[in-house]
């Protein structure tokens, strides 16, 4: 059940007649890869609907990288999971570091946010992941621990088959320092462990955990060669087909 997936989060870059472009060069790209390795784009809201044109009738899927927490109404700004679902999105990205970081989101409104889009038939990529600050105070399991059960624990074990986790160690983000291997590893292990705690080993056991921060062709093969990691999310080497394929060629 649980299922291997290489997911490309774009962030906000390219235009949106780049952003075609990527997504059409990731497609024809994408005969390459096996398929039990799922792809996914998770694109800028402007670029989801011509990017949903071009992944029409392909196996790659499509992505939001945020979610508003209300339905509808007076919320200037925001973008509602059922507007996603009518750009053509199966997923959304949901507590990204930098969401977390720069714009203020708590694991309160991630609770929202999560219910909102599951509700609405979206499956939910729920980042976790520490800062350098507390990986060097030795709190990194706690704050995955944290962060992983604040949101995670509000939902029930057929919740889980449409939520996927993906580590993130901040300090990994776009430094070019990845976690190695072991250290993925074992934090991997312990969120499927907090996973296992309330929902049981079986929904543990079937669910995808992917891991992120400086993931590249270079290192891919050995992360996802660890017992717990389950693909990757992928931010800068996204943004070239020819990476991001060689990422997806690395189980
Ligand atoms: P980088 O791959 O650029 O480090 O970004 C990782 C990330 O934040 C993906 O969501």
């Amino acid at each position: 059940m649980r299922k291997n997936i290489v997911a490309g989060n774009w962030k906000m870059n390219t235009t949106i007649p780049e952003g075609i472009e990527l997504a059409k060069a990731v497609v024809a790209k994408s005969a390459e890869v096996p398929s039990d390795v799922k792809l996914i784009v998770a694109t800028p809201f402007t670029h989801l609907y011509p990017v949903a044109q071009v992944l029409e009738g392909t196996a790659v899927s499509l992505s939001a990288e945020n979610c508003a927490d209300k339905e509808k109404g007076a919320y200037t700004g925001e973008v509602a999971a059922n507007m996603l679902v009518s750009a053509g999105c199966e997923y959304t990205l949901l507590g990204h570091s930098e969401r977390r970081q720069y714009y203020g989101e708590t694991d309160a409104k991630l609770v929202e946010k999560t219910k909102i889009a599951l509700a609405n038939g979206l499956k939910v990529i729920l980042c976790v992941g520490e800062n350098l600050e507390e990986r060097e105070a030795d709190k990194h399991f706690e704050v995955c621990k944290t962060q992983t059960e604040s949101v995670l624990y509000n939902f029930t074990a057929e919740d889980m088959k449409n939520i996927v986790i993906a580590y993130e160690p901040v300090w990994a983000i776009g430094t070019g320092k990845t976690a190695t291997a072991e250290q993925a590893q074992e934090i991997h292990a312990y969120i499927r462990k907090v996973v296992a705690d309330k929902f049981g080993a079986q929904v543990a056991d079937d669910m995808t955990i992917l891991y992120g921060g400086s993931c590249k062709p270079s290192n891919a093969k050995e992360l996802f060669a660890q017992p717990d990691i389950d693909g990757g999310l992928i931010g800068g080497a996204a943004l070239s087909a020819d990476d991001f394929i060689q990422i997806a060629l690395s189980f």
